[in-house]
């Protein structure tokens, strides 16, 4: 085993990027911090390196596979590998699902989707090389296991990451490969999420109409929250430790989880005993 372990944090600007950071330097870990914003990117840096931690910091926007390969490039010719990775970097837009433009269904699926997909296809080979033990933590959200009117592109996108977490972890299971995989999934929590089209490509500019009238509700649900985004990261650095796949720190997701598996199970029973019979 190499003497420094190694994190890297996607989208460790802000809110459960920089928490996740800074756990991994409370853990005595060396971090690579990577995120779109790089003002916000050097704060976080400071902040990880006042807790005592070496910190890289490499501007990267997740949703190029260019950038994404760099970031990888970055983190082995400083440390010569990686112990955790958090594809954690995404943005939320929301709307009714028949108001969603192109433009927002190619920006949330490509920071969101595409984001852990290059997170996985350009670091996984290189840890199977390494061939020490390893951890991947692809944060998807609790609208990544149920669902929420007003939030189809981004709840898409987040199911979408369970599947692929989920696939993930039984492909490294089935070539023995020593890596685990989590997939996080907080409800709401006080951070700039409710502020995502500050990081909007100028080039997908189209927002659907009915964005704004859900951005209240959402507001209210964080300021709601007991739970803060270092709950959230200390709950995924825990979830490594246990090597635990799901991640879900609210206790009221399991009454939507409950609700989601009834109405599939109950539609299922019904055709299969009383229309089937
Ligand atoms: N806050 C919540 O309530 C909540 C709930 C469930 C899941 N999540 C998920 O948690 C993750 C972190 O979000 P947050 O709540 O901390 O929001 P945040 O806006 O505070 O932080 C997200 C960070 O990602 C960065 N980012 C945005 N686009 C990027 C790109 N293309 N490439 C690289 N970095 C990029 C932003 O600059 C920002 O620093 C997201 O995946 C989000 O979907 C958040």
């Amino acid at each position: 085993m190499s003497a420094t372990q190694v994190a890297v944090v996607t989208g460790a600007g802000s809110g459960i990027g920089r928490e996740l950071a800074l756990a991994c330097a409370r853990e005595g870990m060396a971090v690579v911090v990577a995120d779109i914003e790089e003002e916000a990117l050097a704060c976080t840096q400071e902040l990880v390196e006042a807790a005592g931690a070496p910190c890289l910091a490499q501007r990267c926007d997740v949703s190029s596979a260019p950038d994404v390969e760099r970031l990888a490039e970055a983190s082995w010719s400083r440390w010569g590998g990686v112990d955790w990775l958090f594809n954690n970097a995404g943005v939320a837009v929301l709307g009714t699902a028949w108001d969603a433009t192109d433009d927002d269904c190619q920006w949330v699926l490509g920071v969101n989707l595409m984001g852990v997909v290059h997170g996985v296809r350009t670091f996984v080979p290189r840890m199977r090389a390494r061939g020490l033990a390893a951890h991947i933590v692809n944060t998807s959200s609790a609208a990544g296991l149920a669902t929420i009117g007003g939030s189809a592109v981004y709840c898409a996108s987040k199911h979408a990451v369970v599947a692929f977490s989920e696939c993930l972890a039984k492909d490294l299971e089935q070539v023995g490969a020593p890596i685990g995989v989590s997939v996080l999934c907080p409800s709401l929590v006080a951070t700039l999420i409710d502020q995502s089209q500050r990081n909007r490509p100028a080039e997908l500019p189209e927002v659907g109409p009915t964005a704004a009238a859900y951005g209240e509700r959402v507001r209210a649900g964080m300021a709601a929250s007991a739970i803060s985004a270092e709950d959230v990261a200390r709950a995924a650095v825990e979830a490594i430790h246990a090597r635990r796949f799901y991640v879900i720190p609210h206790a009221h997701t399991g009454a939507s989880l409950r609700e989601r598996s009834q109405r599939i199970m109950g539609d299922f029973h019904h055709f299969h005993q009383e229309i089937l019979q």
